[in-house]
């Protein structure tokens, strides 16, 4: 299960993301905007990641208008490693490298082709373990001691 989540900034191209997940069976739960309503990209972030953090759901996408606030917010929680991703490039190395729990996007900086692209990576791309567990476990650690 996926979480899906957007301000207004993000809400056109969430619902492209949502209609490639309806096309290959990806179950998923929206959250925020759902037209172009200004709505508080921090509280969208929020509600997204607790389903994360509680593990209600494996992972999340979070899509504002940049992809820069959404992501700040996202980060601020504890145990959400969000990346913000504008190839899929980013978007592979950061599910083998980082394991990114939350991948975050531009709706006014990327195109729906390209955005689907790495979703469809991020998605289906595993963590690499190894010395990366490592590193993620000293961010872990960074977020413990501040
Ligand atoms: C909303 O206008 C915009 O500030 C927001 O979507 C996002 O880009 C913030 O980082």
């Amino acid at each position: 299960m996926i979480a899906i989540g957007s301000d207004h900034g993000g809400y056109l191209l969430k619902g492209e993301v949502i209609a490639w997940l309806k096309e290959n069976n990806i179950p998923y739960l929206e959250f925020g905007c759902t037209d172009g309503t200004s709505c508080d990209y921090p509280l969208v972030a929020q509600e997204v990641c607790d389903r994360v953090v509680n593990g209600s759901v494996d992972c999340a996408i979070l899509i504002c208008g940049t992809g820069i606030g959404i992501s700040i917010a996202a980060n601020k929680i504890n145990g959400i490693r969000a990346a913000l991703c504008t190839d899929t490039y980013m978007a592979k190395y950061t599910r083998l490298h980082n394991n990114a729990n939350v991948l975050c996007m531009g709706g006014r900086v990327i195109g729906p082709g390209a955005a689907i692209e790495i979703v469809d990576t991020f998605l289906h791309t595993d963590f690499e373990g190894g010395r990366h567990q490592r590193r993620v476990d000293q961010i872990a650690d960074i977020e413990k001691n501040n």
